[in-house]
């Protein structure tokens, strides 16, 4: 692999950016390493910025991804374009495909999923990145707030569901692109569940951040863009940060 035979999946990761005009300037960087451990079937519930640069990393490192959003055709062609372990599926059927799902959706989406895939989601593991902002989706971001936060809201919606908030307040370009300088950056993260902590916190090293958690659920509310927490910060900074921070 040269800089004048880009790898694939380099490509496919940039192409679902909408960067592929920018392929031929770029070197070669290193691939993604493979999946350390036991494969995951991975449920991807939104299937855009976010979910796209998340599920390709995933499914590039060898775990069986499934793509799902509102048009079963644009994840029939993002599939297509990361290629192996990559598939597509409606919602429910992501939910009962995936071990993991994430959850890379406008917030206000989040209650009518909740609802439609209910049982589907009992003992699922839930990493969510979705984020309430009240100016994009209305009274469900003051419900989160009065709730609690993100955290505590989202395993209100996602009833049976073990949930750790993480991959919120860095933004979607960077996702797909850690892996190539992994564990500089940490990922702040807040969960209840152990066994969801150490799923996820595996996935989380794989896209190249190195997981911090902060704290439980409680603590999700800090887990949004414009926090402290925000941005990219070192795991030592993220400790720091998180011990000035009130549950
Ligand atoms: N962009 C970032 O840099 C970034 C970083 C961290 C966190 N976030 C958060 O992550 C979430 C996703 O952000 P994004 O930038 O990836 O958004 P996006 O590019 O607009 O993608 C949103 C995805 O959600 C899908 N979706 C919407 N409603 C749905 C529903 N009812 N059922 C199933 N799928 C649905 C969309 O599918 P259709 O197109 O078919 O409707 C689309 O695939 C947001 O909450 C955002 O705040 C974003």
């Amino acid at each position: 692999m040269n800089a004048r035979h880009p790898d694939p999946l380099r490509r496919a990761l940039l192409q679902t950016l909408g960067l592929s005009a920018a392929l031929a300037a770029l070197p070669f960087v290193t691939r993604v390493a493979g999946a350390a451990g036991r494969p995951e079937r991975i449920g991807v519930i939104g299937s855009g910025r976010v979910g796209s640069a998340l599920g390709g990393v995933w499914a590039a490192a060898g775990h069986e991804v499934m793509f799902a959003s509102e048009s079963l055709d644009h994840d029939r062609q993002l599939a297509a374009r990361v290629g192996a372990h990559a598939r597509a599926g409606t919602p429910a059927e992501a939910a009962a495909f995936g071990d993991v799902l994430i959850f890379a959706v406008p917030y206000r989406a989040m209650p009518g999923l909740g609802q439609s895939l209910g049982g589907a989601l009992k003992d699922k593991i839930v990493i969510d990145a979705s984020n309430p902002f009240a100016n994009r989706d209305g009274a469900i971001a003051d419900q989160a707030n009065a709730a609690g936060g993100a955290g505590l809201m989202t395993a209100k919606l996602l009833p049976g569901a073990h949930v750790v908030r993480a991959f919120n307040a860095v933004p979607a370009a960077q996702m797909a692109q850690e892996h190539e300088t992994p564990g500089k950056v940490g990922m702040p993260i807040a969960a209840d569940d152990r066994h969801a902590i150490e799923i996820a916190s595996r996935l989380i090293r794989e896209i190249g951040y190195e997981p911090v958690l902060i704290g439980g659920l409680s603590m999700g509310r800090f887990l949004v863009p414009g926090s402290p927490l925000a941005g990219d910060h070192t795991p030592e900074q993220i400790h720091s940060i998180a011990a000035t921070l009130k549950p």
